[in-house]
């Protein structure tokens, strides 16, 4: 069976969820948090980004290498059938794009899929792996800070004049977003007038993954939640206006 019907058959986790990774054997006794990439029959794939002991440890894993993982967790995007005609905008910025490769994956593999479009943006041409998204079918629009590569601007720019685009097709219009908490932020506030549904995937240091230790706190409209167990994505208007209280500040995932 090719990967694209065991992905069609028999998908087990869903776009957005994580999975908590170590090499093995490992320096570290806490595992990390992973977003899922991609998955077919049998294997799971992920794109790490070497930010300190144990990421470097993953990076430094070859083929064959055993690794320890947790099953997926977390409660991930809607699935792609519930996310209704679109158009929908994946923006990711940094190493946030992992998760949204795997939703357009799950979006490609469907017989009517949504009109979708992935803005993928850097601080500049390197921090954008284009390559990570050559197996996706939608368009890819690139955007560097600098001008590097792509649209001359942030992501949230690059968003912005698609929302514009988009005109009276705004109303059924749904945003999905991971990277960077102050990117997502000022997401939300540029578009929020003109897309009734943003969806956000938030990032915290972890411990447990599965809300025992309350380590990855996010203070929502309903109070605090475990983001492992909650999240990580969350409707962005349970999150902004309300995340003044979240316990760390910037994402890795830049
Ligand atoms: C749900 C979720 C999905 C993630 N997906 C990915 C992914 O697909 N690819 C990827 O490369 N990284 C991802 N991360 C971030 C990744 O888990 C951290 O970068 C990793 O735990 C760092 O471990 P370390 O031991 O190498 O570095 P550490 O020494 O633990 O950390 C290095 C630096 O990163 C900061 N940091 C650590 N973890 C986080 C975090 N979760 N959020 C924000 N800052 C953090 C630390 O404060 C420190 O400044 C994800 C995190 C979460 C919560
Ligand atoms: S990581 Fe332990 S509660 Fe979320």
């Amino acid at each position: 069976m090719g990967d694209d019907e065991a992905r069609l058959q028999e998908p087990r986790s869903r776009p957005g969820q994580f999975a908590m990774l170590l090499a093995k054997p490992s320096q570290h006794l806490v595992r990390r948090p992973m977003s899922i990439l991609d998955e077919g029959d049998g294997w799971r794939s992920y794109m790490v980004k070497p930010v300190g002991p144990a990421t470097r440890e993953l990076v430094a894993t070859r083929v064959g290498d055993p690794l320890e993982a947790s099953e997926p967790l977390g409660n991930g995007f809607p699935l792609p059938e519930e996310l209704g005609p679109g158009p929908l905008l994946l923006v990711g910025g940094g190493f946030g794009i992992a998760p949204l490769h795997f939703l357009a994956r799950r979006l490609d593999a469907m017989r009517h899929p949504p009109k979708y479009s992935i803005l993928y943006g850097g601080r500049t041409a390197r921090d954008v792996e284009r390559e990570v998204l050559d197996d996706v079918l939608g368009p890819v629009l690139p955007s560097t800070d600098d001008g590097t590569l792509g649209f001359h601007g942030t992501c949230v720019d690059l968003c912005v004049r698609e929302v514009e685009r988009m005109e009276q097709r705004t109303a059924s219009a749904v945003v999905l977003t991971c990277g960077p908490h102050a990117m997502m932020r000022a997401l939300f506030d540029a578009v929020q007038d003109r897309v009734p549904t943003i969806h956000v995937s938030l990032e915290e240091i972890m411990a447990c993954g599965v809300g025992v230790c309350m380590g990855c706190v996010a203070h929502t409209r309903e109070g605090y939640v475990p983001i492992c167990t909650h999240g990580p994505v969350f409707a962005a208007g349970e999150i902004f206006g309300f995340e003044h209280q979240l316990s760390h500040g910037e994402s890795a995932h830049e």
